[in-house]
């Protein structure tokens, strides 16, 4: 049995990458924060073949989560999905600090405490494999999303530095980096979504590329060539075309 967990499982992405991974070989730990959403996703993983068990907790209890996975034992793949998203409305000045606070929370250090901790816990047991979602939107400087872009850019670099240290430790850190997916965190902006892709295709394309051991993936594609485009701008180009969105 491959012992699989997965933050954010109860909605969008998260719970398609349950589902992708739900086989007879899989043991699923399920965390979310709704807990009819998560055990409704458990139960379809279990439908598939799957052992499952799911635990309902807020991720911004560290010493909660880290109480979690220091009980889960030996676990082959971390995949850390939970995120909360989001654009700042124009009739606001700024980010409410509050929202803030929780995008930093949610996003980057309930991710970067968790995998530090299972990579010293996989490193111990031999190896295993860890998957921090990011975003496209690590590599620009949102104006209607600060706290969300930056909170993506210090994991990417996280995802980075700790998949090179642990290299050594038989520990693989890759990160996936989208562009829209169709979820409730993508449904509640109102700017285009080019290249809006399912969460079931999404999530495909991450098992896959997860198997062949990639170290960053972007999905969908199309957001590679988007993202290179934008890093041969001058920056001051860039970051008028952003004011202007
Ligand atoms: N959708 C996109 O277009 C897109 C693009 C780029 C990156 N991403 C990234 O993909 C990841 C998944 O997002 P999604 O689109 O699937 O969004 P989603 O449908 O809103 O799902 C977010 C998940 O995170 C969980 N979560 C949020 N706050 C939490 C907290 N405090 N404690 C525990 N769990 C919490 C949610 O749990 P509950 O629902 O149970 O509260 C839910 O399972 C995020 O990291 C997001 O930044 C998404």
């Amino acid at each position: 049995m491959r012992k699989i967990l997965i933050t954010g499982a109860s909605s969008g992405l998260g719970a398609a990458l349950a589902r992708n991974y739900a086989c007879v070989d899989a043991e699923l730990v399920l965390w979310g924060r709704d807990a009819a959403r998560l055990e409704a996703v458990a139960a379809e993983c279990r439908a598939r073949g799957a052992s499952c068990r799911s635990d309902a907790f807020d991720l911004r209890d560290v010493d909660g989560m880290l109480a979690r996975l220091a009980s889960l034992g030996r676990v082959e793949l971390a995949i850390f999905c939970a995120g909360v998203g989001g654009s700042v409305p124009d009739s606001q000045a700024s980010e409410s600090a509050a929202a803030a606070r929780m995008t930093a929370e949610v996003n980057f250090v309930g991710p970067v405490t968790g995998a530090t901790a299972m990579a010293e816990a996989m490193a111990a047991n031999g190896g295993g494999q860890i998957l921090l979602v990011g975003s496209i939107a690590e590599s620009f400087p949102l104006p209607m999303a600060p706290s969300y872009a930056a909170s993506k850019a210090g994991l990417a670099l996280f995802a980075e530095a700790l998949g090179i240290r642990m290299a050594r430790h038989g520990v693989a850190v890759s990160l996936v980096s989208p562009g829209f997916i169709d979820t409730p965190m993508s449904q509640g902006l109102t700017q285009p979504k080019p290249f809006l892709i399912s969460a079931d295709r999404a999530a495909a394309i991450i098992v896959r590329a997860v198997a062949r051991g990639q170290r960053r993936i972007v999905v969908p594609w199309q957001f590679i060539g988007l993202r290179s485009f934008a890093m041969l701008l001058p920056r001051v180009w860039l970051r008028a075309i952003l004011r202007r969105l």
